[in-house]
């Protein structure tokens, strides 16, 4: 039988070892904001939890410290190095999951990425965003459609990646020319948008801070399959923000930040034909792309990528 005073233990308010996030989450308001009151004590309850099963000493302690810490510090306008954090460890692809369950047959989003910029240039259908000529030349076409293959015209698709350097334009300010591999298209009436661009190659995350020194102690790479960045947006359907990836690339399956689905995997065609090189203006052979978008129907407003 318990005791009176076992009982009045138990819900003590000081600290103890097995009590400790009881404890903890015992002390927020009733009147704190219910979602944020959910939130915290969920993550006290899992932080516990891992510090537990850790067992950590405080030298690791003061290790974990100063490791966020420099996250915070190398973060700037340009540089978000938390984001990179959540990339890493998959959790951005895990919150995207979340928000974005689409049914079946609709384009999958992957991540965003930092690179993207909003506002690029508005191009016809046809045009070439490679403006440094570096690379192997490629066409990309195909149509935006809905799930039941109805075309939607004056779709918006965005389009960025890195030149055959491996580096976004933003990256190399003064050395590549602006806006360089990244474009704007609508789709025609049919729904269909081409242009020409170069094959993209795979490239590195940024890895020169605190989440690069952590992947290379955990013995992971920082390279992202290649791929070409698209937002695809039209009144009355759920924005994507996509990828398409080459079937090459090694290093699809171990991809830094878990970008890669399998749906997402496009044929390139090598075309070594100098007419059909000439017909599309490029230089013999080019690869050859076809990709269609698949959008679901929304009624919610569409709101701004950020
Ligand atoms: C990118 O694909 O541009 C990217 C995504 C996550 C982290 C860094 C770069
Ligand atoms: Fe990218």
């Amino acid at each position: 039988m318990q005791s009176a005073f076992t009982t009045a233990q138990s819900s003590s308010p000081y600290f103890d070892e097995a009590r400790s996030a009881e404890v903890v989450n015992a002390r927020m308001s009733e009147n704190a904001d219910a979602r944020l009151r959910q939130v915290m004590s969920v993550l006290v309850k899992h932080l516990h939890a891992a510090i537990k099963e850790i067992e950590p000493t405080h030298e690791e302690w003061f290790a974990a410290i100063r490791f966020l810490t420099e996250t915070g510090q190398m973060c700037t306008d340009w540089r978000q190095e938390y984001i990179l954090l959540s990339d890493i460890l998959g959790v951005s692809m895990l919150v995207d999951a979340i928000n974005h369950r689409r049914p079946s047959g609709a384009t999958p989003n992957t991540i965003l990425g930092p690179f993207y910029i909003a506002n690029a240039p508005e191009y016809r259908n046809g045009s070439n965003i490679c403006l440094d000529g570096k690379g192997e030349p490629m066409v990309v076409e195909g149509r935006v459609t809905d799930i039941n293959g109805k075309p939607i015209p004056d779709a918006k698709l965005e389009v960025w990646q890195t030149n055959d350097d491996g580096f976004y334009d933003v990256q190399q300010k003064g050395i590549q020319p602006e806006s360089n591999l990244r474009g704007v298209f609508t789709s025609d009436a049919e729904g269909r948008y081409w242009f020409k661009s170069v094959k993209p190659r795979h490239y590195p995350i940024p890895s020169d801070g605190p989440v690069g020194k952590l992947l290379g102690a955990m013995g992971r790479h920082p390279n992202r399959a290649a791929h070409l960045h698209f937002i695809v947006t039209a009144p009355g359907y759920e924005a994507v923000i996509t990828h398409i990836f080459t079937p090459d690339c090694p290093y699809l399956p171990e991809d830094a930040v878990f970008g890669v689905k399998r749906e997402l995997i496009a044929e390139f065609n090598k075309i070594d034909d100098p007419q059909a090189a000439q017909r599309v203006g490029l230089s013999s052979p080019f690869w050859s792309v076809v990709w269609d978008f698949t959008l679901a129907a929304s009624d919610k407003p569409m709101r701004a990528i950020t």
